[in-house]
């Protein structure tokens, strides 16, 4: 627990920095790191380019597969998944642009992008940590309530609370938010070797305390994260209130 959402988001940053730099990667033995969107993540990403900037970290063999993307957004939409971390993180830091993994809401089949993503997260070896974000609904990437805690990269369809959540990315129409998502699924991040979680605000104290405190449940799929031996969940004092 940190006391606000800008020493939260060193923390973070700095502990995936190190990570990556302990791993030592390779062309060979690429550093395999899955990543959120959100506000969450924000301030982590922009120590991530700060830190990169100075040298301290290279982007250079580390491979990335985004956690989810809306079906029915191309790549340069604005508020596509595609969009955002080009803007938010890859376009400034080192990244070879190859290595950089995002699931195609486009595709024309996407079960088969879908099983084609699960594919490649294994053929690359596995994913070493994954970075992600929480829903005030206890959602993890596109996980919604209730979703399978087996669950493995499919299409979902975004629940209500979701739509009105992220209208505030769409001129605060939810008319405007796509329906559905291509996401990971719940067992694709627990099967990552390591899983840092970040919430911040007050508005995430609910959901951080069911995913914490309560019991396993498919009602806040990040509680999954319980029966994962490396998980770490960083929070501001904000939300962590309810704890
Ligand atoms: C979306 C994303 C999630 C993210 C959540 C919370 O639904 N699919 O991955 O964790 O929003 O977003 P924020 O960090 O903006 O609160």
């Amino acid at each position: 627990i940190q006391p606000d959402y800008e020493n939260l988001s060193l923390w973070a940053a700095r502990y995936i920095a190190r990570s990556i730099k302990d791993f030592s990667p390779t062309a060979a033995k690429p550093y395999v790191l899955g990543l959120p969107t959100g506000s969450s993540p924000l301030g982590t990403y922009r120590e991530l380019i700060r830190l990169n900037k100075e040298g301290y970290v290279s982007f250079k063999h580390v491979v990335t597969f985004n956690m989810d993307e809306y079906v029915g957004l191309s790549a340069e939409h604005p508020q596509s998944y595609h969009r955002f971390m080009w803007d938010n993180l890859f376009s400034r830091v080192d990244i070879n642009p190859k290595n950089v993994h995002i699931l195609d809401g486009l595709a024309e089949d996407l079960e088969l992008e879908c099983a084609a993503y699960e594919a490649l997260i294994t053929e690359s070896g596995g994913i070493r940590l994954f970075l992600g974000g929480i829903g005030a609904d206890g959602h993890l990437a596109f996980n919604e309530p209730f979703s399978s805690l087996s669950s493995r990269t499919r299409v979902k369809t975004l629940t209500y609370d979701t739509k009105v959540a992220n209208s505030r990315f769409f001129d605060n129409d939810i008319s405007k938010v796509p329906s559905t998502a291509l996401t990971v699924g719940i067992k694709t991040v627990c099967d990552a070797h390591e899983v840092v979680l970040l919430a911040n605000g007050h508005a995430k104290a609910r959901a951080v305390q069911a995913m914490v405190e309560g019991g396993v449940s498919q009602a806040w799929t990040a509680s999954a994260l319980q029966l994962h031996p490396r998980s770490i969940v960083v929070l501001d004092e904000p939300a962590s209130g309810e704890l």
